[in-house]
């Protein structure tokens, strides 16, 4: 067995294998000059609309422009609440702030770690009134209307979005899909008798090409998904401080554009996105395999019937992280937490006045969870050496996990 380190991510082989198509995006900007918009932004558009089966696409610069630039094209308003679930990255509720909502959570699913439909319906029963004047549910904590929800397809896999839906139908509520960790996941919607890609659900969707994505650009990326045209062409506008034509401003916007090289990039990328989730999928179950017999003090990933995730982490759930993580490091392996501290706790969203006990299963997961390396390149050895240090590390502790028994699915 190789006694090596194990990288978290490998970002430089893939660029290495990609490099003269990759050059010739770079070469193609310089001998052009064209380096905001144009053919190479159109084209990674078109296919990426494609690829997720939606009608729309319009590259961003990030995928916080994405999300923020969604929001506000949906019609979230100045002083609206949204409403997402507390384990997720930052700039899910950063947007929220920045389109001029507030945040507000609804805890997660024990086992999937994404929003519980059971708990955003006790939310919108219990602790939103109606306002019989506007018809829409009002906060009774921010006092403001609820008007969109956020579900976030964490990991690579998608939250449980029929019963999403169709809360936010019956509350009138608009759904973004935070799908910045989840390019090409699928969910099999029994409403519809299908399978749906992320991104192809939601009022719209934003993806982030953050470089260790499972489609990445070479810098800054990101995109909005929809099937709604007038919220396609508002993206634009946003997007390009609210110009139809150059210098024609109907609005005031933003600049939120994707850049011609990164979408060149990305469009070199996407032609190998189905075959590296496919790997993803494959490592995947190599470490569901190598855990297989082990003593049951880590906690696998649930996959749900209904999901198929792409797997942009590997997270387990042990008792003693620390420990565990710190044994790994000594061997060279490398880890993330995804993510520490959930969002109603964090120090940036203090005077939003929640406290520890607020949302207890996200808190709980935040405690427990690791993730695991994960990239389409990682090799069997390094998953045997990974499986091998865990198990050794966990035996040590003795600790079993418990996790509480799910709350029961939320049926329309
Ligand atoms: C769940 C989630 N939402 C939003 C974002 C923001 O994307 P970006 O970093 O491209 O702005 C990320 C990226 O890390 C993410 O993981």
């Amino acid at each position: 067995m190789s006694t090596g380190g194990v990288p978290f991510l490998d970002l430089v082989t893939v660029h290495r294998e990609l490099r003269e198509e990759l050059r010739s995006v770079f070469e193609t900007a310089l001998d052009t000059a064209g380096f905001v918009g144009g053919p190479a932004v159109q084209e990674f558009e078109r296919d990426f609309a494609a690829f997720c089966e939606s009608q729309f696409c319009v590259g961003m610069a990030s995928g916080t422009d994405a999300l923020r630039l969604a929001l506000v094209a949906a019609g979230v308003q100045p002083g609206d609440t949204v409403v997402t679930a507390p384990l997720t990255f930052i700039a899910t509720t950063e947007a929220i702030s920045q389109a001029g909502a507030r945040p507000d959570f609804v805890d997660i699913d024990e086992r999937t770690y994404t929003m519980d439909p059971v708990k955003l319906h006790a939310y919108l029963e219990t602790e939103c009134i109606l306002n019989p004047e506007t018809g829409r549910v009002v906060s009774k904590r921010t006092g403001r209307p609820v008007t969109a929800v956020i579900p976030v397809h964490l990991y690579g896999q998608m939250a449980d979005m029929d019963p999403i839906l169709e809360l936010a139908t019956r509350y009138d509520l608009i759904v973004i899909e935070d799908a910045c960790q989840a390019h090409g996941a699928e969910y099999f919607s029994s409403k519809e008798n299908r399978w749906r890609k992320a991104g192809s659900m939601g009022r719209a969707a934003a993806f982030s090409f953050y470089p260790g994505k499972n489609l990445g650009a070479c810098g800054e990326a990101g995109a909005v998904t929809t099937d709604d045209e007038r919220l396609a062409q508002r993206c634009q506008m946003l997007r390009d401080h609210g110009q139809s034509r150059k210098y024609f401003h109907d609005i005031e916007g933003y600049n939120g554009r994707l850049d011609a090289i990164q979408a060149g990039v990305l469009g070199v990328k996407l032609r190998h996105l189905a075959r590296w989730n496919a790997q993803r999928q494959d490592r995947a179950r190599g470490y569901d395999e190598l855990f297989a017999d082990t003593e049951g003090t880590v906690i696998l990933p649930h996959i749900p019937s209904w999901s198929r995730p792409v797997y942009h982490l590997y997270v387990v759930r042990v008792a003693e992280r620390e420990r565990l993580q710190k044994d790994l490091a000594a061997a060279g392996i490398a880890t993330g937490i995804h993510y520490p501290i959930p969002l109603h706790l964090a120090t940036a969203y203090k005077t939003l006045g929640f406290r520890p006990g607020d949302f207890p299963v996200a808190e709980q997961a935040a405690s427990q969870v690791l993730s695991l390396p994960m990239f389409p390149g990682l090799s069997l050895e390094q998953q045997e050496q990974v499986v091998a240090c865990v198990v050794e590390s966990t035996k040590a502790t003795g600790l079993r996990i418990q996790v509480p028994e799910p709350t029961g699915r939320y049926r329309p």
